[in-house]
């Protein structure tokens, strides 16, 4: 079992969703976060001067998958979707689940 970890642009969020629901991937928990990636930031400039914004809306979407054979499935359809080619589109991690329980049962 592994948990996929994408952190997204907000605007790319429905769409990831649709996506994975098309691929039959339900389950799923989202939460708005805040980051920076390889750039450290976005700077802005005006006429007071730099700013530097260090703390960019992300959406952050984890997926546990129960069969491993799923991973680059649900890789490339994150990836897919998300992308625009553009600095700033997010990052996927992959963890190992040890355990995934359903409480009703
Ligand atoms: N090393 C990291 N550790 C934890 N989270 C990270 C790391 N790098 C990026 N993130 C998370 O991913 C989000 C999006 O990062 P971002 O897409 O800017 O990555 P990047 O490596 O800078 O890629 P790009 O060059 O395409 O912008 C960040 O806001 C942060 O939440
Ligand atoms: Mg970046």
């Amino acid at each position: 079992m592994k948990m996929i970890i994408a952190i997204v642009r907000p605007e790319k969020c429905q769409a990831v969703k649709d996506a994975l629901k098309a691929k039959g991937v339900n389950g799923m928990t989202i939460t708005h976060v805040v980051g920076r990636g390889t750039q450290a930031g976005i700077k802005f400039t005006n006429r007071i001067g730099d700013f530097l914004v260090d703390e960019i809306e992300k959406i952050k979407i984890e997926v546990v998958i129960e069969d491993d054979s799923n991973e680059e499935c649900v890789i490339k359809t994150i990836t897919d979707t998300a992308n625009t080619g553009k600095p700033g589109d997010g990052r996927i991690i992959v963890v190992p689940v040890e355990k995934f329980l359903q409480i009703r049962s």
